[in-house]
C-alpha cells in the first residue's frame, strides 16, 4: 500500500495524463468527498493538473484558474456513480490571495470544505489548517524542463487512490 508515489512528468502532456488517471482513479472509487491539495512553486503546473481531473470527471466548457474568483465550482457528469449522500459537484480553489483563516468564513470556504464535496486546492500553505486534512497532498517539483509529482496520501481513500494509480500506469 503506497502511502506515497512519485511520476515523472518531463511535459505538459504527462501532467495532463496523470490528471486524468487521478480522475479515473477517483471514479472508480465512486468520486468520494476528498481533499486534493496542490503545491508548487508559480507556473508548476496545479491548475494544469487539476483541469486535467476536472475534464476527467466529465466538466465540458470553459475551466478558469481560480485565482481571482478564490473558488469555482463544477457540476461533474450525471452518468458518474457518486457516494452515498455527497453533492454532485467539484470545487477547485486557490488560496494564493488568502491572507489568513480568519477569512475563512466571509471566503464562504466554511461550507465549500464541508466534506460532502470533492475539493481541489492550489496553495493549501496559505491555510495550514486545511493542509493538515488533506487526503492527497500532490507537489509538483521541477526537475529539468519538467517537473516531478510527488503524491503523499493522508487517509485510508487517499492510499486507495495511490494503490490504484500505482497498478495503472498513466
Ligand atoms: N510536467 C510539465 N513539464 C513542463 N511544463 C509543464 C508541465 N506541467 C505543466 N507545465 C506547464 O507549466 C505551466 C503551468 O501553469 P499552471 O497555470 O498550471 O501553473 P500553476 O502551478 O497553477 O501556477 P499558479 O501558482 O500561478 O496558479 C503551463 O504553461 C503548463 O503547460
Ligand atoms: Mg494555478
Amino acid at each position: 500500500m503506497p502511502a506515497l508515489l512519485s511520476r515523472p512528468c518531463p511535459h505538459t502532456a504527462a501532467t495532463e495524463a496523470l490528471g486524468r488517471a487521478l480522475a479515473e482513479a477517483l471514479r472508480a472509487r465512486g468520486v468520494p468527498a476528498l481533499l486534493l491539495t496542490l503545491r508548487g512553486d508559480l507556473g508548476a503546473g496545479k491548475t494544469t493538473l487539476a483541469r486535467a481531473v476536472l475534464r476527467g470527471l466529465g466538466v465540458t466548457g470553459r475551466i478558469k484558474s481560480p485565482s481571482y474568483a478564490l473558488v469555482e465550482r463544477y457540476r461533474v457528469a450525471d452518468r458518474l456513480q457518486f457516494n452515498e449522500n455527497l453533492e454532485k459537484q467539484v470545487y477547485h480553489i486557490d488560496l494564493y490571495r488568502f491572507s489568513s483563516e480568519d477569512d475563512w468564513d466571509d471566503a464562504g470556504l466554511r461550507d465549500v470544505l464541508d466534506g460532502r464535496s470533492l475539493c481541489l486546492v492550489e496553495w493549501p500553505e496559505r491555510a495550514p489548517a486545511l493542509l493538515r486534512r488533506a487526503d492527497l497532498d500532490i507537489e509538483l517539483v521541477p526537475s529539468g524542463e519538467g517537473r516531478i509529482v510527488q503524491l503523499r496520501s493522508g487517509s485510508a481513500e487517499g492510499t486507495a487512490l495511490l494503490d490504484w494509480l500505482a497498478t495503472h500506469p498513466a
